[in-house]
């Protein structure tokens, strides 16, 4: 008989690509989530679930509701959380109840209806500033961002005041947390290290970069960089990019992120296992700012530089995939430009309030952009 898998939060943008392919992939598929205002807007009904799923209201806070989400699941992937890097630096306490009162609520009942296997989504936002390598060739794993330097570079530098440059992070970095979100992502991923095996369950956390692809909630100010922009460019208004946009980061689509799932559900290698999760290519924020525009025909408009920093935010950090690729058998198939075109397509046909202003007043207001 066909397996059945719990996604939590999965009714948002990961979740629904990934019942999409745990559906064709032979599993039975239950969703918890709460729709969150900030993502679905009010709605009471999940939009673009596919036909087949088993839907169930309920936030992760809620034991109730878990305890009947979990009952009759075979394994679970762990998606319901909030994702605002920034934001999580004033709703402190909405983010940790979420995410880890959340992940306690969920293994609290797991651990009277264990499961076969559980797989978290975890960020590569852990990692704070990534691997730096100086001029000797040395490896920094200890970055931490100063005020810019006097060269008004926002780099990370050497003693010297000589700019690090970013290489790829493999796991074994050690986790540097810089915002409330990451360190509730982390807590996350250890509650599920710890506990899966502890009670004779399989656990697996993937690292996740930035996840793109349609379906991202284009409203929600608090989302990821291309959403927003998206967002942006589609009412007639610039990107505003933050620091110089010469951060670096690595944009992975939402069918290589379904697809890393999927085979963390599976295979046996993974086991106990932290896998970075992103597409192998890098890009500059300015460079996805322009390359956004044109794929929607809006050349036009040129993104807008804010010159200042978001508390929280790191500079550079990309992935070191070999060990996904060895152990995980994860191979990014997805191209960014052809990604990007599809977003652009479906992005024509939405509807996108602009709150971005608003988004960035909050964040100004607390002191939290410098
Ligand atoms: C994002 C996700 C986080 C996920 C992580 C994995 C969101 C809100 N955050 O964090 O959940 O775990 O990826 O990699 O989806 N920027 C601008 N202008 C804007 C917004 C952002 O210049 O209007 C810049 C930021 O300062 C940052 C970069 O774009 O330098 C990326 O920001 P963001 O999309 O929020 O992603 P992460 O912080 O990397």
């Amino acid at each position: 008989m066909a397996e059945t898998v719990l996604i939590t939060g999965g009714a948002g943008f990961i979740g629904r690509h990934l019942a999409q392919a745990a559906l064709a992939g032979g599993y039975r598929v239950r969703v918890l989530d709460s729709l969150i205002e900030q993502v679905h807007g009010g709605t009471k009904r999940p939009k673009g679930l596919p036909d087949g799923v088993e839907f169930m209201a309920g936030d992760v806070r809620d034991a109730r509701a878990m305890a009947r989400a979990v009952k009759g699941v075979d394994k679970v992937v762990h998606l319901a959380a909030e994702v605002g890097v920034g934001q999580s630096m004033y709703a402190v306490d909405r983010y940790v109840a979420t995410n880890d009162l959340g992940t306690g609520v969920l293994f609290q009942c797991l651990i009277e209806h264990p499961v076969k296997r559980v797989v978290v989504a975890s960020s590569m936002s852990i990692y704070g500033e990534g691997l730096y390598r100086g001029r000797d060739g040395a490896l920094h794993e200890d970055v931490l961002r100063g005020p810019r330097g006097a060269d008004g570079s926002w780099d990370p530098a050497d003693a010297a005041g000589v700019p690090l440059v970013p290489v790829p992070t493999p796991e074994w970095k050690r986790p540097a947390l810089a915002s409330v979100y990451a360190i509730t992502k982390f807590v996350q991923e250890r509650l599920t290290l710890t506990l899966a095996p502890a009670y004779g369950m399989e656990g697996v956390a993937l690292r996740l970069w930035n996840a793109y692809g349609p379906g991202q909630a284009l409203s929600n100010p608090y989302t990821g960089v291309l959403a927003i922009f998206a967002s942006r460019i589609h009412n007639g208004k610039p990107p505003v990019i933050f620091e110089d946009g010469q951060q670096l980061r690595d944009f992975v689509h939402v069918e290589d992120v379904a697809r890393a799932f999927l085979l963390a559900l599976d295979e046996p290698k993974a086991v106990g296992g932290v896998f970075n999760i992103g597409s192998g290519e890098h890009r500059t924020v300015n460079e996805v700012a322009t390359l956004l525009a044109s794929a929607m025909n809006r050349d036009d408009i040129r993104p807008e530089i804010a010159g200042v920093a978001r508390a929280g935010d790191i500079r550079h950090c990309i992935p070191d995939l070999a060990k996904a690729r060895a152990e995980l058998g994860f191979e990014p198939r997805c191209d960014f430009k052809a990604g990007l075109a599809e977003l652009a397509a479906w992005v024509a046909e939405q509807q996108a309030d602009d709150r971005v202003t608003e988004a960035r007043k909050e964040l100004e207001a607390r002191g939290l952009v410098a």
